[in-house]
């Protein structure tokens, strides 16, 4: 019998994709009525190859309502994620209801949406007993930061299994800054990985600027809610997630210098 020769499989792992449906009960919340549903809006999210579905509970409430936690706790396929903030009253609830992940990310009233990363290195201790906390209840954390060493040195001492890499800065970059905000992402991706964390990434990416950040080697997941909303109402949630799962699974290398220009 003759074999054919073998061929050592190459796996270039990919990102996967957190579909953030905040901005879904957003519009809920513009009149304080039922719909739309973010929660309904989450299965078409799932039905459209999300990975998993993310809400940040705010304090204020402004947008997801804690009932909307609950009922995609129970009928989610995929992975919940929760964003909040580290406080008593957002423990006590994520320990209530036990999503598959925690991502602790800072909070401000006043703050239109989430501005900068958490400052772990500054607030170490808190952050450290929180996580020790989550992570004993068998609840995955991540902590929001800015792609900084100092930032991922504290996520490190703080237990945390993952960091979720602010891209604001290089999402709101000047065309010509973006290559070092991408270098800094990428740098950053490095490091938390050779220090034993893995990473995820968002914020601000968009259908035109996610495929550098798809891209870098190491990267887990992206956390993405706005555009792929503002799209879903153009062509439908389903096809809006279709669309960015595509480019986040084969994104090109390095589109901002125009590696594909026709
Ligand atoms: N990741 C985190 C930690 C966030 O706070 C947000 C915004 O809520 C996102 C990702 C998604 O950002 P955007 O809506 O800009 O895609």
């Amino acid at each position: 019998m003759r074999f054919g020769r073998i061929v050592p499989a190459v796996f270039a792992p990919m990102a996967s994709l957190g579909v953030n449906i905040d901005h879904i009960a957003n519009v809920r919340q513009a009149r304080r009525t039922v719909e739309p549903d973010p929660v309904r809006f989450a299965l078409l999210a799932e039905l459209g190859g999300a990975d998993g579905i993310t809400v940040h509970l705010r304090e204020d409430r402004r947008h997801i309502q804690d009932r909307d936690v609950e009922l995609l706790r129970a009928t989610l396929r995929t992975r919940l994620n929760l964003e909040m903030a580290a406080t008593a009253e957002m423990e006590a609830i994520a320990l209530r209801i036990r999503p598959d992940m925690v991502t602790l990310v800072p909070e401000r009233r006043e703050e239109v949406t989430t501005e900068g990363g958490l400052d772990v290195a500054g607030q170490g201790e808190g952050i450290r007993t929180l996580v020790g906390r989550l992570e004993g209840a068998g609840i995955g954390v991540s902590l929001f930061v800015d792609p900084d060493g100092r930032q991922l040195e504290a996520c490190r001492t703080c237990g945390a299994r993952w960091v979720e890499l602010h891209t604001g800065a290089y999402a709101e970059a000047a065309w010509e800054d973006q290559p070092l905000q991408l270098a800094r992402i990428t740098e950053a991706t490095t490091n938390a990985r050779a220090m034993g964390l893995r990473v995820n990434a968002g914020h601000g990416l968009t259908y035109h600027n996610v495929e550098p950040i798809a891209a870098i080697e190491g990267m887990e997941e992206l956390n993405i809610g706005h555009t792929i909303v503002a799209r879903a109402l153009a062509v439908g949630l389903e096809e809006a997630v279709r669309q960015m799962r595509a480019l986040v699974q084969n994104p090109r290398r390095d589109p901002l210098f125009g590696d594909r220009q026709p």
